[in-house]
């Protein structure tokens, strides 16, 4: 089983997913911009070869360069988890006949103004929304659509670029600080809470299914500064607080014509109880996400995920044992990080709940808070009960400080 793996050492968390290959029994055919000297010695041990491209987003010179190396040899799959590298791996799968997504279908959980119309087509509830590629279409769609309304890029990230408009001067604003993005949809603003829908699927049936809650919504926490944002899994999956966003989820991953491999969907319930799509990408969630899933389970997706792209099955249990919350902390200050309050005093009181403690620690650069969603470091706790899942994040939040300066 010849698999070609794009970018296995970048982002990190792909080198998870290149031992879950290995790990598998697959023959990784790693291909990444990263010199292979500089790759850890594990990550090597987990390919069985590895071809360094000038530029991995150059999709032709990539596509170009790939077809020569691996001449001769036949492949079964070309796979990649990382956002903007999934039509390259789709183009390549079409050029060589190589089963799985194509470009098509790809496409669909990339442009999120195809996505919505694929989606909603299905008879399934979407913002309503307009594609637009200048000041003057965002006009039009703004009269449209009213006041409060969404302004985001087309195949936007991280809430990068992505307002919220409560008046026309607002989009006045928004417009003059995105002029930069070519593409975007404006999107009628869907008040209520934001969860997730995440799947591991196989041909397009949702083998694990998961969800969480954003606290606040992530547009919300790229906005302030104070806030440490907190992601809880859901351990109850099937409770009617979120049967309708379960059903939604299933119902777009049929829409869009998932195949194998992870789905992250973002979902939003009005306070009337309305459930609406948000967007869907065929690739994990970021930020430490699958993490929270195998902490919520005891499983190892990065190897599952392997297992159901290379030989369509899975096999971890999906028994559900905690809520498992990530709570990402911000430092007060610029600069380095000079000390931590509270982290003691949580550690006496949790202790035996924290399975993750990633804080950045004194004398570290701070982060840019709004690059990276993973900020200046996180914690992560679980508790079979809800409430207390939630208490200990929110504790984490209020009685945990991070102080920078000089
Ligand atoms: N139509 C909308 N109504 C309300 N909030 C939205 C809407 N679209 C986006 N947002 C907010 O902006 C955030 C980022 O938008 P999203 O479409 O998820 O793009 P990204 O790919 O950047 O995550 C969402 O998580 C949500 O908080
Ligand atoms: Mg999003």
């Amino acid at each position: 089983m010849n698999v070609v793996f794009l970018s296995p050492a970048y982002p990190p968390e792909m080198q998870q997913y290149t031992r879950g290959l290995a790990e598998v029994g697959a023959k990784v055919f790693g291909v990444g911009d990263s010199h292979p000297q500089s790759l850890p010695r594990e990550l090597r041990a987990h390919m069985h070869d590895y071809l360094q491209v000038p530029r991995i987003m150059d999709e032709n010179d990539v596509i170009e360069r790939v077809g020569v190396w691996l001449r001769g040899r036949s492949v079964d799959r070309v796979l990649a988890n990382w956002e903007p590298l999934q039509i390259l791996a789709a183009r390549m799968r079409e050029k060589w006949g190589v089963p799985g997504m194509s470009v098509d279908t790809t496409l669909g959980f990339r442009d999120k103004q195809l996505m919505k119309e694929r989606v909603k087509a299905a008879g399934l509830r979407v913002p309503h929304s307009f594609r637009v590629r200048s000041p003057d279409e965002s006009w039009a769609a703004a009269e449209k659509i009213g006041y409060p309304l969404i302004w985001k890029p087309i195949d936007g990230a991280g809430s990068a670029d992505t307002y919220r408009c409560d008046s026309p001067k607002d989009l006045e604003r928004a417009l003059k600080k995105s002029r930069h993005i070519r593409e975007a949809s404006v999107e009628e603003f869907i008040d209520g809470e934001e969860f997730t829908y995440d799947t591991v699927c196989v041909q397009g049936r949702p083998m694990f299914e998961n969800v969480a809650q954003y606290l606040p919504r992530p547009l919300i926490a790229r906005t302030e500064e104070w806030i440490s944002p907190v992601i809880i899994t859901v351990r109850d999956l099937y409770q009617p607080y979120l049967r309708d966003g379960i059903e939604l989820g299933r119902g777009v991953l049929k829409a869009l014509n998932m195949g194998s491999g992870f789905t992250h969907m973002e979902w939003y319930k009005t306070a009337k109880g309305e459930v609406v799509f948000g967007e869907i990408g065929c690739r994990p969630g970021g930020a430490h996400l699958v993490d929270q899933m195998n902490h919520t389970c005891d499983i190892d997706l990065f190897r599952e995920w392997a297992r159901a792209s290379v030989w369509h099955s899975f096999e971890a249990p999906t028994v559900r044992k905690y809520n498992a919350a990530i709570v990402f902390k911000r430092a007060l200050g610029e600069g380095r990080i000079t000390r931590i309050t509270g982290l003691e005093d949580y550690k006496r009181r949790f202790g035996r709940w924290i399975v993750e403690e990633h804080l950045l620690r004194p004398g570290t650069h701070r982060r840019d808070w709004k690059q990276t969603l993973l900020s200046d470091g996180h914690l992560i706790v679980r508790h079979p009960e809800w409430a207390e899942a939630h208490k200990m994040a929110f504790a984490a939040a209020t009685d945990i400080t991070m102080f920078a300066g000089g």
